[in-house]
């Protein structure tokens, strides 16, 4: 069964690399970046490690088809519409709504026989992954699985490898178990079951692995098993990579372009985040509306900076919140807005080192998601920062485990103690505002990449 001689094992939906396809045909590659990518090369291609994941878009598929790709890398083609359905239906729809608390009553959710119809793919998805994993692994290998996609991945791949050490990791909240449960029964009992397959079980907050036990307790009775250890490693920014990028030469042309609309003399509050429903961008710019509602001596000398990147757009609920998004910012601009003076900047457009630059030049960073797991933008923002910045930080992030001493917290929900606390950020003096932001910054590299996922390692071999 054991073919090949990998010793560590990734496994994720989304891989470290990308293919397009342009109208020649020609594949081009594209690396991404994120905690995982870092970390496994902290490790060297000569540990023997392959990262498994799927076949994204149509780029992706032809790579596979094609034979190409690149070495410690497999790509699994799944069916499109296998993929469709556990992605967008199951893990996108269902499993983030659920961790996140984003369904809206009384028409969502519904759990009918299309859900039922999907979860089918949503089992044959992880099965490609348990079934890949277990013919790649080594004897005894160690297996770190990544985040809701692949829930049902560690039990699988246990009953096909006893042998093997296998990890789960969960980048999400984990859900209370009065809102985890309005899952069905079986469905639950088999998420949870799911992991439980693991050795080890790990969690970004005590917050979240004491929701996931909380509901091992109260949906499968005797809770927790003797065999599956719980852990928590709260990943932290990358200083060194960070602090580097933000300071080359198309993140300097980015700063000098949003200098000019901001305009010169004004504070800027920036935000950056994927077009989320749970970064709660909509009730930031309603906060923002009300400081200059309340407080006019801001008009005209303070401008609301969000980057807000496409996301998950093939889901309506997502293109509606971008448009929402949109909308609110053009009737916030006319409402307030004047000659010289636009109050919210908005781009929609991804754009890294555009993200750096703002990270740098921000006054006050809003970080105001209803849920998070942990929220790197708030560990990032004061690592990079210029001259200091007031970090504006919910209390629901992940994050504020860390950060929330030196943090201004607020209710994600409350517009008005937000739209306050914006205040209170923009008015901080700028000797605190540095003090606050040094420290801030300590804490938030206190385990950068590499270390995280080499603490993974080391904890599933104890
Ligand atoms: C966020 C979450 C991760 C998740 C990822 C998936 O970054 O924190 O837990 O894996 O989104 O995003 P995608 O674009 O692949 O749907």
């Amino acid at each position: 069964m054991a073919s090949t001689q990998a010793q560590i094992l990734v496994a994720s939906n989304r891989g470290p690399i990308s293919y397009t396809l342009d109208e020649k045909g020609t594949l081009k590659a594209k690396r991404g970046g994120g905690g995982l990518v870092s970390g496994l090369s902290a490790i060297g291609p000569e540990a023997g490690a392959l990262w498994v994941c799927s076949a994204l878009g149509d780029g992706d598929r032809e790579a596979v088809r094609r034979g190409v790709g690149e070495e410690g890398v497999r790509m699994l083609d799944i069916p499109a519409d296998v993929h469709e359905d556990a992605y967008n239906g199951i893990a996108n729809s269902v499993l983030w709504f659920v961790s996140h608390m984003l369904y809206q009553t009384p028409l969502e959710p519904a759990f009918d026989a299309e859900f039922r119809r999907q979860w089918a793919s949503f089992e044959t998805y992880n099965r490609a992954f348990a079934d890949a994993l277990a013919e790649e692994a080594a004897q005894g290998a160690a297996v770190l699985v990544q985040d809701y996609h692949l829930t049902l991945v560690p039990r699988m791949l246990r009953e096909l490898r006893p042998d093997l050490r296998i990890g789960h990791f969960s980048h999400t909240p984990w859900a209370p178990p009065e809102y985890f449960r309005m899952l069905p029964d079986d469905i639950a009992a088999q998420l949870l079951g799911g992991i439980l397959g693991a050795d080890r079980a790990a969690f970004l907050t005590q917050r979240w692995a004491d929701a996931f036990t909380d509901c091992c307790h109260a949906v499968l009775g005797p809770g927790i098993p003797s065999g599956t250890r719980i852990g928590v490693h709260g990943l932290g920014a990358d200083a060194d990579f960070l602090r580097k990028r933000s300071h080359e030469a198309d993140v300097n042309e980015r700063i000098v372009a949003l200098r000019e609309q901001i305009g010169a003399g004004r504070k800027a509050i920036v935000r950056v985040d994927r077009t989320e429903l749970s970064k709660n961008i909509v009730r930031g710019l309603l906060a923002y509306r009300q400081l200059l509602e309340d407080q006019p001596s801001w008009r005209e000398r303070v401008v609301h900076v969000a980057l807000a990147y496409p996301s998950r757009q093939d889901l309506a609920v997502y293109r509606d919140y971008m448009a929402e998004v949109q909308r609110l910012a053009d009737e916030i601009n006319s409402q307030y807005g004047t000659p010289g003076w636009t109050p919210v900047v908005l781009h929609l457009k991804d754009d890294f080192a555009r993200s750096l630059a703002a990270y740098r030049l921000a006054d006050v960073a809003l970080v105001n998601p209803i849920r998070d797991g942990m929220n790197l933008v708030a560990k990032e923002v004061p690592v990079v920062s210029d001259e200091g910045c007031a970090l504006v930080l919910s209390r629901e992030a992940g994050a504020y485990e860390e950060l929330g001493e030196d943090a201004i917290v607020v209710n994600p929900y409350d517009v008005s103690g937000t739209a306050r606390a914006l205040h209170e950020a923009l008015s901080m003096p700028l000797d605190e505002r540095a003090e606050r932001t040094k420290r801030l910054a300590g804490a938030a590299t206190a385990l950068p990449p590499a270390q995280w996922f080499l603490d993974q390692l080391r904890a599933l071999d104890a």
